[in-house]
């Protein structure tokens, strides 16, 4: 199957959402419980938009080479700087076509096979963060679970699971304070300190992501608390409308973060396109999230492969017309934004 049949395939069995050939967050709108965004619904197009109003700068006089993609994370080797971003309790955000277990096994599994790895999430009820911490077990591992800011003995409660299950790295999305599920369904999730921030990273031995970062302030606290990486997101609009886009706030993080920690980036990233924007603009890696919901809907673990394929070979092109060899090559001056050096 192609990427644009395992998408039509995947429609009428998502829920609200109705499998867009393009995912842009215009059609979900302001759906939660359902993959939409919070209030005007509009943060997520806004995410989606603001890779599209950057263009790529072409250099074809650089000379021949391989063309390298790989990427490394904590001593982990993967296919490409992509990984498939946390999303919890798909049965009742999407649709209830597969038990919780058995798509976060198609999920973590797909992930390994194609060569990247899958992002868990967490949810109200345990079994959401446990389900697919299982099939990251049953995967050797090849998992990163996203714990949210419960109380601090929760957390650890979830962090020795995931250290049980074998994972190389574990994170946490601070940000979730203002999921609409969470802050209203009597205060599940608050906000965590600074020093909290820093008790609970120095709990575990694991490398510990920040995931919720939207600028230089929410950066700095991250690594003084110790986190070995961050995550520029807004949730993809699921916490607080009217936030700037990622890839608006993407390079002025990345300029206070290189070199302290890993920084990744999420929200509104569709192709390989966009992932070389977002490496240009500063990010190690990416998180892709919805999308990989659609391909799973559409053709499990192929339409994974699929998705991942395509992925690959949209950076290899660009890579090979900007003039980039590896990835450590892709630089500012290879985008334009808006028409103007930027
Ligand atoms: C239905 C749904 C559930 C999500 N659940 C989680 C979660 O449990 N933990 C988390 O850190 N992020 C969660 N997210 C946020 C995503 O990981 C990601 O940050 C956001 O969707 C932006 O990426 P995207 O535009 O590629 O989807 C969820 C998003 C959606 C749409």
């Amino acid at each position: 199957m192609t990427l644009q049949e395992v998408r039509e395939k995947a429609k009428g069995r998502l829920g609200y959402c109705v499998s867009c050939p393009v995912c842009d967050g215009r059609a979900c709108k302001n759906t939660i419980p359902g993959p939409g965004a919070k209030g005007t619904g509009e943060v997520s197009t806004k995410n989606y938009e603001a890779w599209q109003r950057i263009d790529l700068e072409m250099d074809s006089l650089v000379g021949g080479g391989e063309i390298d993609t790989t990427f490394e994370l904590f001593g982990k080797k993967f296919a490409i700087p992509v990984f498939a971003g946390p999303i919890g309790n798909i049965r009742g955000n999407y649709s209830k076509m597969y038990k919780e277990e058995t798509y976060s096994q198609i999920l973590v599994n797909g992930c390994k096979d194609a060569g990247i790895c899958a992002w868990t999430g967490d949810g109200i009820e345990d079994g959401f963060f446990e389900l697919p911490l299982n099939a990251v077990k049953s995967c050797g591992g090849m998992g990163i679970p996203t714990i949210k800011p419960w109380d601090i003995e929760k957390i650890k409660k979830k962090l020795a699971l995931a250290k049980d299950a074998g994972v190389f790295a574990v994170a946490m999305d601070v940000d979730a304070i203002g999921h609409p599920a969470f802050k209203n369904g009597d205060g599940y999730v608050s906000p965590l300190s600074p020093d909290s921030l820093a008790e609970i990273i120095k709990s575990t031995d694991l490398p510990f992501i920040v995931k919720g970062i939207m600028n230089v302030k929410m950066a700095k606290k991250a690594i003084d608390a110790g986190a070995k990486g961050i995550v520029v997101s807004n949730h993809g609009g699921r916490v607080l409308d009217e936030t700037p886009a990622t890839a608006e706030v993407l390079r002025e993080i990345a300029e206070f973060a290189k070199g302290k920690c890993i920084i990744f980036v999420d929200g509104g990233i569709r192709t390989g396109r966009d992932v070389f924007k977002a490496l240009a603009l500063g990010a190690d890696a990416v998180l892709i999230a919805r999308p990989f919901v659609q391909v799973v809907f559409g053709d499990a673990e192929d339409g994974i492969m699929t998705y991942v394929d395509s992925l690959k070979e949209e950076l290899k092109d660009t890579m090979y017309m900007c003039g980039a060899r590896k990835l450590s090559d892709i630089s500012y001056d290879m985008i334009r934004v808006g028409g103007a050096v930027c």
